[in-house]
């Protein structure tokens, strides 16, 4: 049996003892803890000499995983103050035959393999987080590869290390750090000096707290783990992943206590116990019996392949838990949305001022109007967000260049990305105007979608759920439906992928646009598709709208008067997809025999919590609930951009929205919820109405039979 003896200057607390078996070869191991005392841990090592195959030290106290020797010579020289310490370790080592190790060799591979690993095990982990460092200097290699996967980057180092009440940025502003140039460190006062200035050390608590409060993802050191995460509490530590290496029970307990949704240990998960990464290197050291300077990186990476090497996830809660996140841009939908914010509300009031107000708005920079929490999928993944609003209205949008947007959409993209957002999408006219989000997909630096998708799902979702509860038409399983519908709005991104769905499920199909040359495009481009429909394409939707059956308005006309309802056939299902409405409530009035409804809104799963957005609690607009579904599913990828939106993809988003257990809102119109009872009274008018126009056609077919024999007699 080979015996592996790990000193460690750590807590003689954390002491153990016991057998295992590791490459085939029976092992055992006991760890002796020195609570810091450096002569104790030398005469250990002489003690167990000869009796050991091979020494772990545990606990030394310095920055393995850098790669500047200014570093080591500074943390060594001005923050620990245990100036030659190395040199003494190593000097302890070399006086041994048995091999010794720190666990450096192991840690460097091990380390930087547990982040890549766990970035693609869990699909995109890091992407895009808020990582706080207690200490960059000590957690360099994990920083490093981070800095891969965000550039989100919070390095406490000043802080904690010289008092200096200011963070670290970015890997440049580390290694700027770490090699005693950056600015940072010529105003600092002294450690000393501030830890006895109560304020600045209460100031230097302060602004610790609310950094880990903004971050997702926490990364601390082993060494005095306890120390440095004293003073935080579930505000800090609460929701958050922390990063850390060998996390035996009572750091786990202590993470659970402060509600740490997932602890990554970055060390390999080897044995059942969990045990520092010198013990893990001295059995392997020991294991392949080589002379320990022979031993490469390469003997490492095999037994990290060969035996799956793991870093441990431990959800200390017992459920696996994961927060992905999002941001969504929104705008006032007119002056009247101004009226009810309470900064603007008063000058709205003055004569004149409402114009002006919604001019100067238009300018004003990207702002958080609210967050969102609470989204839970059953598949257990959980999304929070952003609702970022920009100013302009979308009479403002369109009164400026597509470039006016762009520029504010680019803002929030970089605020999206600032907060930690994975994905952002892009709201109702923010992807009308200009190319559809395409230039903005193509500059900005997250992921982008305009939603469109699952708009346009959404919508006929809606529809479909209208028709079968208004039961006018029949509706037979695998055979196309025997009904008229209209797009009106035909050519337009939501408006196209409308027109190619119905196509699949309708007889006929009317396409209504403004541009001729475009809808003869679209036409030629869906009969490639679905040979068997019928197309009728016109300028107007005016000549046909009483032989429709189902109609979706889909026209950015910002308000303009879309059709006239008056012509319009009774127990006709429109779907009104436009924001703002193509159809005023003053005119769904005129027509209570005809189901007029507001596209296909979603209700999210779990208990999602945000300020109004003028739906009901839990509810949201499809092209929101598209954003959510992607962060859901971790797909940070630009999903629906552009006009030319592939009806694949409208299928797609909607089976990926099920799973996640998104649900069609209950349908609204004007005033709020359809009930049954509301629908069915819709029905009722509908078929009188119906019979009616029946009953004068006969007769006016009946008078024209008469009048004939006259007239042929005339
Ligand atoms: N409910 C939701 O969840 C949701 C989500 C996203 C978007 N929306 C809304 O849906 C609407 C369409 O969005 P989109 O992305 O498809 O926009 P889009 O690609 O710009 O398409 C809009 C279409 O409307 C037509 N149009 C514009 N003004 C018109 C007018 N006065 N009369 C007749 N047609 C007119 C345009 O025709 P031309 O080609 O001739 O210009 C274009 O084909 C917008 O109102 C948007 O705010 C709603």
């Amino acid at each position: 049996m080979k015996q592996i003896i790990s000193i460690s200057l750590g807590s003689s607390s954390d002491d153990y003892e016991f057998e295992c078996e590791f490459l085939d070869q029976q092992f055992r191991v006991k760890r002796i803890g020195t609570d810091g005392d450096v002569d104790k841990a030398s005469n250990l090592l002489q003690e167990w000499d000869y009796k050991a195959d091979a020494f772990g030290l545990g606990s030394v106290k310095f920055p393995y995983t850098t790669d500047s020797k200014s570093m080591l010579k500074k943390v060594t020289d001005q923050v620990y103050k245990v100036e030659g310490y190395i040199d003494k370790v190593k000097r302890l080592g070399s006086k041994n035959t048995s091999p010794v190790t720190t666990g450096n060799r192991l840690r460097n591979v091990a380390f930087e393999w547990a982040i890549r690993h766990i970035q693609f095990k869990l699909g995109q982990y890091f992407t895009n987080s808020r990582v706080f460092f207690v200490s960059g200097m000590y957690n360099y290699r994990i920083a490093r590869v981070l800095s891969e996967f965000t550039e989100n980057l919070t390095f406490a180092d000043p802080v904690l290390e010289n008092g200096v009440p200011k963070f670290l940025g970015s890997m440049k502003d580390l290694d700027l750090y770490s090699t005693g140039v950056h600015a940072v460190l010529k105003w600092v006062p002294s450690k000393r000096f501030a830890s006895s200035a109560m304020v600045l050390r209460d100031w230097n608590q302060y602004i610790l707290r609310k950094a880990m409060q903004r971050a997702s993802i926490i990364v601390v050191p082993y060494y005095n783990f306890f120390q440095y995460l004293e003073n935080c509490g579930v505000e800090e530590l609460g929701g958050k992943t922390v990063i850390t290496t060998t996390a035996y029970d009572d750091r786990i307990a202590f993470l659970k206590d402060r509600g740490v949704d997932v602890v990554i240990d970055t060390t390999p998960k080897i044995l059942e116990r969990v045990v520092g990464v010198n013990v893990l290197e001295a059995m392997i050291i020991a294991a392949l019996n080589k002379p320990q300077d022979e031993l490469t990186d390469d003997d490492i990476l095999e037994i990290i392949s060969n035996y799956k090497m793991d870093p441990r996830i431990v959800y200390p809660s017992g459920e696996p838990r994961r927060v992905n996140r999002f941001a969504f841009v929104i705008h006032p939908l007119s002056q009247e949305d101004f009226k009810k914010e309470k900064s603007v509300a008063m000058l709205t009031k003055l004569p004149g001022a409402a114009n002006l107000i919604e001019r100067v708005m238009a300018y004003s920079p990207p702002f958080i109007y609210s967050t969102i929490t609470g989204v839970k999928s059953p598949t257990g993944v959980e999304t929070e967000g952003w609702l970022i609003s920009v100013g302009g209205t979308p009479k403002q949008m369109l009164a400026h260049s597509p470039e006016f947007t762009y520029k504010r959409l680019l803002q929030a993209a970089k605020m999206a990305k600032r907060l930690g957002a994975q994905i952002m999408g892009l709201g109702a006219f923010t992807k009308v105007v200009g190319d559809a989000g395409l230039t903005v997909s193509k500059k900005a630096d997250i992921p982008i979608t305009t939603g469109n998708s699952y708009s346009a799902s959404g919508a006929l979702w809606a529809a479909a759920d209208a028709v079968r509860r208004m039961g006018l038409i029949e509706v037979q399983r695998g055979q196309k439906i025997k009904a008229k519908t209209m797009v009106v709005g035909a050519t337009g991104a939501i408006g196209s992928v409308c027109c190619r769905l119905l196509a699949l499920a309708f007889e006929e199909v009317y396409m209504v646009g403004r541009n001729m040359a475009k809808l003869l495009a679209l036409k030629e481009s869906i009969l490639q598709e679905t040979p068997d429909v019928q197309i009728n394409l016109s300028t107007r939707p005016e000549p046909y709208l009483e032989d429709m059956d189902v109609i979706v308005t889909t026209t950015s006309g910002a308000g303009k008067k879309i059709l006239d309802i008056t012509h319009v056939k009774p127990g006709c299902v429109i779907t009104d997809v436009a924001r703002p409405l193509d159809i005023p409530a003053k005119d769904v009035a005129k027509r209570p025999d005809v189901l007029v409804i507001e596209s296909g809104e979603i209700e999210l799963p779990g208990n999602p919590e945000m300020k109004n957005i003028g739906l009901p609690p839990k509810v949201v607009y499809a092209c929101l609930a598209e954003t959510i579904v992607l962060a859901l599913e971790g797909r940070f990828e630009i999903f629906t951009v552009g006009r030319d939106i592939e009806w694949q993809k409208v299928k797609e988003i909607y089976k990926m929205g099920l799973k996640h257990d998104m649900r069609l809102a209950a349908i609204s119109g004007v005033n709020g919820v359809y009930s049954d009872e509301d629908i069915a009274r819709v029905r009722e008018l509908a078929i009188e109405a119906r019979k009616k126009m029946q009953t004068s056609d006969d007769t006016m077919n009946a008078e024209e039979n008469v009048s004939e024999p006259d007239e042929a007699t005339a």
